[in-house]
């Protein structure tokens, strides 16, 4: 059989983890990126994302793999296009604008017998209206296909290749195949559906996790005021299997370019066909609050303005170097404008860091470098390298002992052993 010729449209964390993984799997795929520099980068080896695993599976698939700026030679060189490009939030509202820009770049080079796929996250009826528009110039011979990914960034190329399903949206079922057979080397459920159902599973999916970090998060506050541990009820409730274990982490609340804006996504769009979505809006209202807690509890303790942070961790969760929407960076900048003067420290989200806050704090590359002389240790990001590092060192270099563990990642009586007082999320006070 002769192997795909895929195309990659958008070289984002989704866009290279989906075209390297399918390169692994034997298939010829070229990538394309408006942005010319990324796509230089990347031809040169250097990936412009932190994400693990990546570089790796790539090295070992290059021969399969072209980098292409020409988008209508990339079009035609290839019979599946996948349309990865990114969708941001622009005053609150969703911007499809580097979408329907690829759209029209297929209006202009495609040819009848190719499959579209859409991966982009979409809002419910986008996948009806890019079928329409293709099939009008090229006429039924234009496949269009909705396949929501589900990866997690710090853990893509994992939930790519060991996916809990895959989710396809058709008009008719038989325009699954050549997906099925390309997805066919990996063992998951596999579910063939209409193309809004398939736009809608991605959101539920989302929206579903952002609610049940807003429901452990509202424990956690109430846990904070009875005195009880939260990381304790999450697991004695966790080992119900009807309720799971996953995504029950209290914290700061959720952040990154996935579930809040597809929150935000699902609370409009309801909106638009006049409901109300109650819940939903709940779910985000408790979300900010998360930040907003914290960075009062942090000025409870110590004073307003009083004092120097050491912060550990900017991106939005552990294993990534992205602070888009970060709840890391909401409060850094918070604290900053309370008046405390605030070093910062993360293993991988500097560089970006940097770009979002200037030199409005002073940026570390090491750890206890970061906390010499301060009055409080602030652990923003659940890095599981926070972990390693020697809190006797620390305790040592700093000016006074406060630990505030914004993700509960630390073992209150360990910390405490160390002479800090430590303040969890949900959390007695130790
Ligand atoms: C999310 C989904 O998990 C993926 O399935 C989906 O494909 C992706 O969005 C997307 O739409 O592209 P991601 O944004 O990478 O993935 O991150 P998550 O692991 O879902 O974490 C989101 C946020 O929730 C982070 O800020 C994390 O720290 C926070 N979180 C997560 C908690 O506060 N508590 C938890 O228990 C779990």
């Amino acid at each position: 059989m002769d192997k795909n010729r895929i195309l990659i449209i958008g070289s984002g964390y989704v866009g290279l983890t989906v075209g390297i993984a399918l390169a692994s799997f034997g298939n010829h795929v070229i990538i394309h990126d408006k942005d010319e520099y990324k796509l230089d980068l990347l031809q040169k080896g250097n990936f412009p994302i932190y994400e693990p695993l990546l570089s790796e599976m790539f090295e070992s698939n290059k021969s399969n793999i072209v980098f292409m700026h020409d988008i209508s030679r990339a079009i035609k060189e290839s019979h599946i296009l996948f349309i990865t490009v990114g969708t941001e939030l622009v005053d609150g509202n969703l911007s499809l604008t580097n979408f329907y820009e690829a759209i029209a770049s297929l209006e202009k080079h495609l040819e009848p017998g190719k499959i579209v796929v859409i991966k982009s996250t979409v809002p419910v009826g986008t996948t009806d209206n890019v079928r329409e528009r293709l099939q009008k110039i090229y006429g039924k011979e234009i496949i269009v296909a909705v396949n929501p990914e589900f990866l997690r960034e710090g853990n893509a190329v994992n939930d790519f290749l060991y996916p809990e399903r895959i989710i396809i949206g058709v008009e008719h079922e038989e325009e699954s195949i050549p997906l099925l057979q390309l997805y066919s080397k990996i063992d998951a459920p596999k579910l063939v559906v209409d193309f809004k159902t398939a736009e809608m599973i991605k959101y539920t999916s989302n929206v579903f996790l952002a609610t049940k970090i807003s429901f452990i998060n509202e424990i956690a506050n109430l846990c904070d005021l009875f005195g009880i541990d939260v990381t304790k009820v999450a697991e004695g409730v966790g080992l119900d299997r009807r309720i799971g274990k996953d995504f029950l982490k209290a914290g700061i609340g959720f952040g990154g370019s996935c579930l809040p804006k597809d929150l935000m996504t699902l609370i409009k769009i309801s909106e638009n066909v006049g409901y109300n979505p109650t819940l939903l809006k709940s779910v985000k209202e408790i979300n900010e609050g998360q930040v907003r807690r914290f960075v009062y509890k942090v000025i409870s303790v110590l004073g307003q303005g009083r004092g120097i942070l050491g912060v550990w961790g900017l991106s939005f969760k552990g294993g990534t170097d992205d602070v888009r929407f970060s709840p890391s960076i909401e409060i850094v900048k918070m604290l900053n404008s309370n008046g405390f003067r605030v070093n910062v420290y993360d293993p991988k989200a500097i560089e970006n860091g940097k770009k979002v806050l200037g030199n409005s704090v002073d940026f570390y590359y090491d750890p206890i470098e970061t906390v010499k002389n301060t009055d409080a240790l602030l652990v923003l990001t659940d890095w599981p390298e926070f972990l390693e590092v020697d809190l006797s060192k620390v305790a040592e270099v700093m000016n006074k002992r406060y630990l505030f563990d914004a993700r509960n990642i630390f073992d209150p009586m360990q910390v405490r052993q160390h002479g800090f007082s430590y303040f969890g999320v949900g959390r007695k006070n130790v």
